[in-house]
This record gives structure tokens, sequence and C-alpha cells, in this order.
């Protein structure tokens, strides 16, 4: 018996954005910024800082392994029980825990090609098989993984917006692919970007779905600026979610960030202001590409993917613009290696991405 399987030595490591002190040492350049990772520009919720420098003097102390107090208010907020809230370290952690907890031998996955990395990871390090369904028009093709399903087939997965495409599924469309699926067969729709999406007419907040076996999961890493906590949540049905919190690792997430989600879930101002800049962000870049003829995909997240006419003048731009203390993320680990995803930031590191394209084109 091999120490390591087969399908583990096959994984390739993950590459994040570049960090900004990498690229400092890298060129010298000080005034770098970095439109790679859809973080939030606007920095941490305060009201999540607050909180936790005043939570500092109790980290000696292990977290509480339920998590009741914020698993308590996402219930409230959301209008279901705490028995249909899970939290994990970030939404990424969830995934990895509705994997362990459900995938079992010859159980088979279905997603889209090309759509989210961190799902594709550990998809793969799962050792399950993965039918990985080509989008169309940089869009879930739903129809075709709908086709896919097997006796075999235990999960799929859906980004609802994608990443790196910034695309969705519309509520017709979910409505559809619903119609298709057996009872047995879990859904996970991924909503990291809900706070940005949701205010678009037809896109589905999964909310609504409170199927047996649709799996909602959602992000403090995006929109209330928390991605360096770790922080994410989930709603299903109280069975999945009884399994999901015995399988998961007990003390996530940490004490400090089930403090931080608890207080920035209040921090209404904080995610008001996001979803304003955010907007006006969108406005500007898809302004100013469309004067420099850039070719986008329509997103509704916090970041537009961009598409150039080959994957070497992709790893060109990219170049250039890092040369320039630009880092945006080249889609090559995503397999779209003719795209590069730009993340927005505030005005002035929205101004200057602009400026450093419009020089380098
Ligand atoms: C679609 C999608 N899901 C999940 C995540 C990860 O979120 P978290 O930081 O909560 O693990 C991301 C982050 O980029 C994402 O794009």
């Amino acid at each position: 018996m091999p120490l390591v399987p087969s399908y583990i030595q096959k994984l390739a490591n993950y590459v994040p954005g570049k960090p900004i002190e990498e690229l400092q040492r890298e060129t010298g350049i000080s005034d770098i910024i970095k439109l790679a990772s859809n973080e939030n520009s606007l920095g941490p919720s305060p009201r999540a800082m607050a909180a936790m420098k005043l939570a500092m003097g109790s980290i000696y102390r292990y977290p509480d392994a339920n998590g009741f107090l914020i698993r308590k208010k996402l219930a409230e907020k959301f209008n279901v029980q705490i028995n249909n809230v899970v939290i994990g370290a970030g939404s990424e952690g969830i995934i990895s825990t509705i994997l362990r907890t459900f995938l079992l031998n010859e159980d088979e996955i279905i997603t889209a090609k090309g759509s989210f990395i961190g799902f594709k990871v550990l998809a793969n390090a799962s050792g399950k098989k993965v039918h990985w369904v080509p989008m169309k028009n940089h869009r879930y093709d739903l129809e075709t993984m709908a086709e896919k399903i097997n006796d075999y087939t235990k999960l799929i997965y859906i980004a609802n917006p994608d990443n790196p495409m910034g695309t969705y599924i519309t509520r017709e469309e979910f409505d559809s692919f619903y119609a298709h699926i057996p009872e047995r067969v879990l859904i996970i729709l991924d909503e990291a970007y809900y706070e940005f999406a949701n205010s678009i007419h037809d896109y589905p907040d999964s909310m609504t779905y409170r199927y047996d076996n649709v799996i909602t999961l959602r992000s403090f890493s995006k929109a209330y600026g928390l991605a360096g906590a770790r922080i994410g949540y989930g709603f299903a049905h109280d069975k999945l979610i009884g399994n999901l919190m015995k399988v998961k690792v007990p003390f996530e997430p940490s004490y400090l960030s089930q403090v931080a989600g608890y207080a920035a879930l209040d921090d209404t101002p904080f995610l008001n202001n996001t979803i304003k800049l955010n907007q006006s962000s969108m406005g500007y870049m898809i302004k100013e590409m469309e004067k420099l003829n850039i070719q986008f995909v329509p997103s509704i997240t916090n970041f537009i993917t961009t598409i150039w006419d080959s994957e070497d003048k992709a790893i060109s731009i990219t170049k250039q613009l890092l040369e320039k203390g630009v880092i945006v993320r080249h889609l090559n680990p995503f397999g779209w290696n003719n795209c590069i995803r730009v993340s927005f930031g505030l005005k002035e590191e929205n101004q200057r991405f602009i400026a450093a394209i419009t020089e380098i084109l």
C-alpha cells in the first residue's frame, strides 16, 4: 500500500493571489495594490474589530465548539432554527466538512469546470469521482449537469454567483434544474457573494429553497471583510446540520472569529457602505473597460473577469500590471488561461488599475 494515495499525490499546490509583501520584496515598489482575491477593500467591519479587541483577554480558553451565540443570532436573522445553522472556518471549512460527512465509497460529485478553485481542491482531495461539466457562455450549464446524474451521484456543487466568472443562475433556471434532482442528491449552493448579488431581480436567494437536500453556504470573508478571520456559515435541514456538527473540527471557527462574525452581523452601516462602494466600482470599471475595448464577463459580484486574445497576452498583461504594483489574478489555475480576474478596490485603487492598464495597452 502506498503511503500517500495516488489522488493526493496528483494534487497541485494551491496558488493564491500574490501577497503584497512578496511583490514588495521582489520589485522594491512600496505602494502596491492588491486586486486579486475578492477581499473587501474597505477593510474589516469596524464592529467586528472592536469586538475582537475586547475579546482578546479570553483567548486562553477554547471557543464554544457548538458556536451557540453566533448560530442563534444567524438563526434569528434568517428566520430558521439554530439546528438549521452550521458554522465553519470559512465557507471552505464547511465544504470540507460536507465532503467528509456525506461522501461514501462510490459516491460521485457533479460541478462546473473552471468554477471555484477552493471546491476543486477539496473535491480532488476527497478521491471521489468528479464530473467537471464545462460552462456555457461562462455560466453553469445546468442542463448538462442534470444529464450527468447517475445512481452514484451524491453531491452537486453550484457557486452562485460563480467565482471566477461572476455570472449567476437565475431562479427559473434553478427551479427547472431542481425538478431533475433526486432527493438523495445533496446540492450545495455556495453564496459567498450573496450580499452583492441579492439585489438582482432574478437572482435566487437560496434561503427560499429550504428543501431537505439543499445546503446554503455564506461567508464573512467578502462583504463583512473578515477573510483572514476564517468564518463562514451555512443553512440546511436539521438532519444534515446535526451530522455536519458531529464531523466539523470541534473548535473551529476560533473564538475571535466567532466574536467577529457575531459583531459583524450588526454592522449594517459597514455592509451598506461596502455594497454602495461595490456598485460604484462596478459602474466605473465597466465604463472604463468599455472605453478601452477590454472584453469582460458581466458580473454581479465584487470582481470582474477580463478576457484576452491568448494565454500569452494574459500572462504578459498580468506581469506588466505587477511591474506597476497592481496585483490581479491570472486565471490559469482555474483553467481559464486567457482570462484575468480583477477584484474591485477603493475608488483610488480602481483608478490606479485603469491608469496602469491604459498605459500597458
Ligand atoms: C465561490 C466562493 N466560495 C467560497 C469562497 C471562500 O469563502 P471563505 O473565505 O468563507 O472560505 C470563495 C472565496 O473566494 C468563493 O469565491
